[in-house]
């Protein structure tokens, strides 16, 4: 689940304010209510699906309820989707979570797989650790494979009488991997007893799709727990929680933010998670380096253009996905540029009415886009808007945070 850091990389992998992948639990804002509920659901033995936006923190909250689990006494397997390219290689990647309740060592099945060929138990690694998965270690046949991995959850409940709690992230990729793939899951899910199953993904409209329209694989299998408007709040993270860590994680480096600057980064980042994360990590070494104690606007501008540079990466590639659809990118601007919407033939050429309206659509199914009101959308994610506007401007632009 963890990569193995290198001491060298450990400065790069975790900056003070840490950006990219899952956050500690104490860099984690404003997710208290949410993984109380979340965690209730799941040791009640209900299967729930927590989709959202890429950066918005579901896999960060899921391992902090992993981590709770587990100090409950329950086991869980954390399986990431995209990182499979086939049937065998999911089975066994859940095959490896699954074993490391038993084992206390990544990548067990490996081991399972020596002893079935005969090989002699390690030290660390014994023969009841991966017991469980002897029979399946021996199966050749990707399809039987796939399946027997998929029942390891059940047989861990059953051997230890503990809740297996199982996280398939990025869950939409797994469709890729062959025809009837959710079929198959959702047949072997729904037979077992003391597993509960979280889904999550970042592919909203596929997740969407699969679990609430009827005649499909998981419709009605688990329980949606809205992230991205949890309480009210943008991304679900009450401001309050923003200002106090934002004050103490400054604080604790004798550094000082004030309520005005903190409001002035939230405005800029919209309170996007991982936006307001970046935005402080430059502001936090940026600061750091000049040996100031207080952030300034001017500290704050700069920041800002350093982490729009920073998340160019992501931007660039939402930016490429709507490409991929007519009009997408086309309606996108004109939203970034707060142009009339529906104007036959703006900037860009024309573009259909209905196809201006089906490109909304998508946009706020891909939860790029909210509609504000009447004809009238803004981006979910202002930096993304902002990158979206400059696309079209020479890059080196003036710094955007505005200094009111
Ligand atoms: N609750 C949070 N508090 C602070 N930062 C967060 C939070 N959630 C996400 N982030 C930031 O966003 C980044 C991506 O989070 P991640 O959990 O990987 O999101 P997702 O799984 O939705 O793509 C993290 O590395 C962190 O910088
Ligand atoms: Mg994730």
């Amino acid at each position: 689940m963890s990569a193995v850091l290198r001491p060298r990389d450990r400065t790069l992998a975790t900056p003070y304010f840490p950006v990219g992948g899952p956050v500690p639990a104490a860099d984690l804002v404003g997710r208290e209510a949410y993984l109380r509920r979340l965690i209730e659901r799941l040791e009640d033995g209900q299967h729930v699906l927590i989709s959202g936006p890429r950066r918005i923190g579901k896999t960060s909250i899921i391992v902090e309820a992993l981590r709770r689990i587990r100090r409950h006494g329950g086991h869980t397997a954390y399986v990431d989707c995209l990182g499979a390219t086939d049937i065998r290689g999911l089975g066994e990647r859940l095959a490896d979570a699954i074993l490391m309740n038993l084992s206390g060592v990544e990548r067990s099945f490996e081991q399972a797989k020596a002893i079935a060929a005969g090989m002699q138990p390690t030290v660390k690694v014994k023969y009841e650790h991966v017991e469980l998965a002897l029979q399946l270690a021996r199966e050749t046949n990707a399809q039987r494979f796939f399946e027997g991995a998929l029942d390891l959850p059940q047989g861990l409940a059953k051997r230890t009488g503990k809740r297996v709690v199982v996280v398939l992230d990025e869950f939409q990729a797994a469709g890729r991997l062959g025809p009837r793939i959710f079929d198959v899951m959702r047949a072997r899910f729904q037979a077992h007893r003391g597993v509960s199953y979280a889904f999550l993904g970042s592919e909203q409209g596929i997740l969407e799709e699969l679990f609430s329209a009827k005649g499909h694989a998981f419709y009605r299998f688990a329980v949606p727990l809205d992230l991205t408007d949890a309480g009210g709040h943008r991304f679900g993270i009450d401001p309050d929680d923003w200002l106090e860590y934002l004050r103490s994680k400054f604080a604790a480096k004798k550094m000082t933010i004030d309520d005005a600057s903190i409001d002035r980064l939230l405005d800029a980042t919209g309170g996007h998670p991982q936006d307001t994360m970046q935005v402080c990590a430059a502001l936090y070494y940026l600061m750091r380096d000049a040996a100031a104690r207080s952030v300034t606007s001017d500290f704050l501008e700069v920041a800002y253009e350093q982490a729009m540079r920073e998340l160019e990466r992501p931007f660039a590639l939402h930016w490429t996905e709507l490409g991929s659809h007519k009009y997408l990118q086309q309606v996108a601007k004109r939203i970034a540029h707060r142009a009339v919407l529906y104007a036959a033939d703006a900037e860009g050429g024309a573009v259909p009415r209905p196809e201006v309206l089906r490109a909304l659509a998508a946009l706020q199914e891909r939860g790029l886009v909210v509609r504000l009101g009447r004809g009238r959308y803004d981006f979910v994610e202002p930096m993304f808007g902002e990158y979206v506007r400059r696309l079209d401007e020479s890059l080196v632009g003036a710094a955007r945070v505005s200094t009111r």
